[in-house]
């Protein structure tokens, strides 16, 4: 994500992610009411946000968890305890974790500390963690499948910067990765949490990729706008077309289906609720330069790390464009990305 708090930074241009705290909120309140087993708790309480960026999306929802767990501790049969929260703020290791400290908001009621690192392995102590929450970020695989960017494999994705419908081989080994990334994420958490402990899991998706019918989705933005831009770039020569061919983006967005099935396997959770919204924070973006810079936000450094930051300007410049001439891609409401609101539970060790 892009650093500090300019024009092109992920605090400025993250309203699209943003809007789904607020859907999220009655249902973390109801979770953390009814079913998190607080008779065990000593007086400390540990939170993770895993893939918290700068923090700006994450504070709020840190404010829902601790006012949540704080109105259920402070309830007339557990008066008698103070509780002191702990607040991890995890991401890579890039991460403009300043950012971050800086802008936390004044009179927090928890200690906070950076975990920078991968969320697919181990980041906390031993069952110690009460409650994870995770927004927007689970899409990110831990790498690419090799596959597509392996010129002699039938699942190569030539000339496409990310899997596309009609690519089954392609679809399929982001899938693959996704599963093993969401395997190992699960792992690592089994391991950290307390039984009883809670996890809330916001994920991006999609709601029927399949279907030729549907309109578009954020991963349909990226791959057929970003990328046509790209591939543009390469017939004017400012770089070769086997660069835009080794060039493809790390994430994908689960079906509900995918997703559930994937979460069914572990044998340490149980899917306590799961749920599909709407994303409410598409609407956050009605214009072509609002557009642009969500996606710049998000993909600078990868489009930059790949072909160099000369050209990224054009780039958008070019994606505007492209997005002012796509009556379709215009609209926010033919958007059809979804938010799976996810539950777990550890269960009792
Ligand atoms: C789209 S941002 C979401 C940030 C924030 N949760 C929000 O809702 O706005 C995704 C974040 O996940 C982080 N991320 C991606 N892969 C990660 C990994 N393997 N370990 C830790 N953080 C990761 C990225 O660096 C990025 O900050």
């Amino acid at each position: 994500m892009n650093a500090g708090e300019g024009a092109h930074s992920y605090v400025r241009n993250s309203s699209y992610q943003s809007g789904v705290v607020d859907v999220a909120k009655p249902i973390i309140e109801e979770e953390i009411a009814t079913k998190l087993d607080i008779n065990t708790l000593q007086n400390r309480f540990c939170i993770a946000d895993f893939g918290c960026s700068t923090g700006y999306n994450s504070f709020p929802a840190i404010e829902i968890i601790t006012q949540a767990i704080n109105k259920k501790y402070k309830s007339p049969e557990n008066t008698s305890k103070t509780l002191e929260f702990y607040v991890f703020f995890n991401d890579v290791i890039t991460n403009d974790f300043n950012t971050l400290f800086t802008s936390l908001p004044p009179h927090i009621n928890y200690h906070a500390a950076a975990v920078p690192g991968h969320f697919h392995g181990r980041l906390l102590p031993e069952y110690s963690l009460h409650f994870a929450y995770s927004s927007w970020s689970l899409q990110w695989l831990s790498a690419l499948p090799e596959a597509v960017a392996d010129v002699g494999s039938p699942a190569w994705n030539k000339g496409e910067i990310l899997y596309t419908r009609d690519r089954k081989l392609v679809c399929d080994a982001y899938l693959d990765q996704f599963e093993k990334d969401i395997g190992l994420f699960l792992e690592s958490r089994t391991v950290e949490m307390v039984s009883g402990g809670l996890m809330v899991l916001l994920v991006p998706a999609v709601p029927d990729f399949w279907n030729p019918e549907s309109e578009y989705t954020v991963t349909w933005d990226i791959s057929y706008l970003l990328g046509s831009c790209l591939v543009d770039m390469a017939k004017k020569g400012r770089f070769s077309e086997a660069k835009v061919d080794s060039f493809n983006l790390p994430y994908y967005f689960p079906t509900p289906e995918q997703l559930k099935a994937i979460l069914s396997k572990n044998q340490s959770f149980t899917i306590e609720r799961f749920e599909i919204r709407d994303n409410p924070g598409k609407h956050t973006l009605a214009s072509v330069n609002a557009r642009a810079a969500f996606l710049r936000a998000v993909n600078e450094r990868l489009v930059t790390d790949h072909f160099g930051s000369e050209i990224i300007d054009e780039l958008f410049e070019l994606y505007m464009e492209k997005l002012e001439a796509s009556p379709v891609f215009l609209n926010p409401d033919n958007d059809k990305t979804i938010v799976i609101l996810v539950v777990l539970k550890r269960k009792l060790i």
